[in-house]
């Protein structure tokens, strides 16, 4: 059971069950992982999906993102996340010692991703979502002044890398338990990247997670799992839109036999583009359908007779949206990560974040204030008018 896309699920209900209970999930392989890796698929699907950029990330950037500590970049950074450096989560006195005198040894240096990602930024239209070779550090947004992904530094990228666990875990674990590896030492000789995606701002009623099997798609389900009142009345004409799509741009050109599409669909302009690719198995949130009943549905396009209909679901009611919330929040695992609360100091979370944040907003106003000539050009944005 590899868990490179959706590493949060070990808190979930679908990632709880014992593989003995799917006995029909086909199994996922070595290749099925790196094909979903985002440099392994964006060549391919650049026309259908948001403006990226890719960087070979150098052995010493993911010793440092492995690294205990969130020690940040110096350039951009606001006063109060220097202190955050200065606070070692070891209790040796001499390691102490060392940061107060500002050891350089521990303060990240790595003047060409920094400049990558400022090169990015600007290339992007001013702001970046970030993502390392699968994930996105998606159980990190709270920590971040603006509580989302979206980047406009170095400083914001590093930050958000250094305090994820599912960027952690693909750097660690995304191999785990795939056929054809027998250890984790499998993901260890893998070329990590960084990716940068021009920013966009999605609506998340819009995003779809599309599971395909044997080539086929098999079930369609919302993946922002609010109730949103006005699915109902499009979701025939988005089914459309998603299968046509598939045949159109993916189910020739994605190589695995069984995997997981996220999509954004842009009804007004008739488009839809690929978020992210995942493998088809437990560690993907099945979202609204559950791993034991994907491991059953079956869809031969070729065939009259047997065929069970992909089924699309979405969310009806306020009470079932409820749910869905009353199963826990989605990254309860790793709402706090485990550097954070040794860097805090005695602080609590709370207290630390809103340091943070009030930091960051004073680096922000300074940014501003000294580039105030940063121009937008919005068109490629979902929503607007992208290739
Ligand atoms: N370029 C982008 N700009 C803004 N938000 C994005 C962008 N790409 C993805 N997102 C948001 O982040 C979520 C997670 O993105 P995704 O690429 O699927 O990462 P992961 O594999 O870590 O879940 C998406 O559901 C979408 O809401
Ligand atoms: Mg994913």
């Amino acid at each position: 059971m590899p868990v490179p896309t959706d590493p949060q699920l070990h808190s979930s209900t679908s990632a709880q069950l014992d593989e003995s209970d799917l006995p029909l999930l086909p199994e996922t392989t070595w290749q099925d992982i790196i094909n979903c890796s985002f440099p392994s698929w964006h060549d391919q699907f650049r026309g259908v999906t948001f403006r990226s950029k890719t960087l070979a990330l150098p052995s010493e950037f993911v010793d440092y993102l492995n690294a205990d500590g969130i020690f940040l970049p110096e350039e951009g950074q606001p006063q109060a996340a220097a202190t955050i450096e200065e606070i070692d989560d070891d209790d040796d006195d001499s390691e102490t010692e060392n940061s107060d005198s500002g050891d350089p040894s521990i303060k990240p240096n790595f003047p060409a991703i920094e400049s990558f990602i400022r090169d990015a930024v600007q290339e992007l239209g001013g702001a970046v979502f970030p993502k390392l070779t699968w994930s996105s550090p998606r159980d990190a947004a709270w920590i971040a002044a603006t509580q989302s992904l979206k980047c406009t530094s170095p400083f914001d990228v590093f930050l958000l890398l250094k305090s994820s666990d599912f960027i952690n875990h693909d750097l660690n674990h995304a191999f785990e338990n795939c056929i054809g590896s027998n250890s984790t030492s499998e993901g260890e000789g893998i070329q990590h990247h960084l990716v940068l995606r021009k920013w966009q701002d999605l609506q998340p009623s819009m995003e779809f997670r599309v599971f395909i099997k044997n080539k086929e798609i098999v079930a369609i389900s919302q993946r922002d799992l609010t109730f949103y009142n006005f699915l109902e009345g499009m979701k025939d004409d988005i089914e459309d839109m998603i299968f046509d799509f598939f045949e159109d741009s993916v189910q020739q050109v994605f190589p695995s036999t069984n995997y997981v599409m996220d999509v954004y669909v842009e009804r007004e302009r008739r488009k839809v583009w690929i978020v992210d690719f995942n493998p088809f198995t437990p560690a993907t949130d099945g979202l609204l359908f559950e791993w034991s009943e994907l491991a059953q549905l079956n869809f031969d396009a070729s065939s009259q007779t047997d065929n069970q209909e992909p089924e699309f679901r979405i969310i009806r009611s306020e009470a079932e949206a409820n749910t869905h919330v009353c199963n826990g929040p989605r990254f309860a695992t790793n709402m706090i990560p485990r550097d954070v609360i040794d860097l805090s100091d005695g602080r609590t979370v709370a207290e630390f974040a809103e340091e943070f944040q009030r930091a960051m907003m004073l680096a922000e106003s300074q940014l501003n204030d000294n580039n105030s000539t940063t121009s937008e050009d919005d068109d490629d944005d979902a929503g607007h008018n992208e290739r």
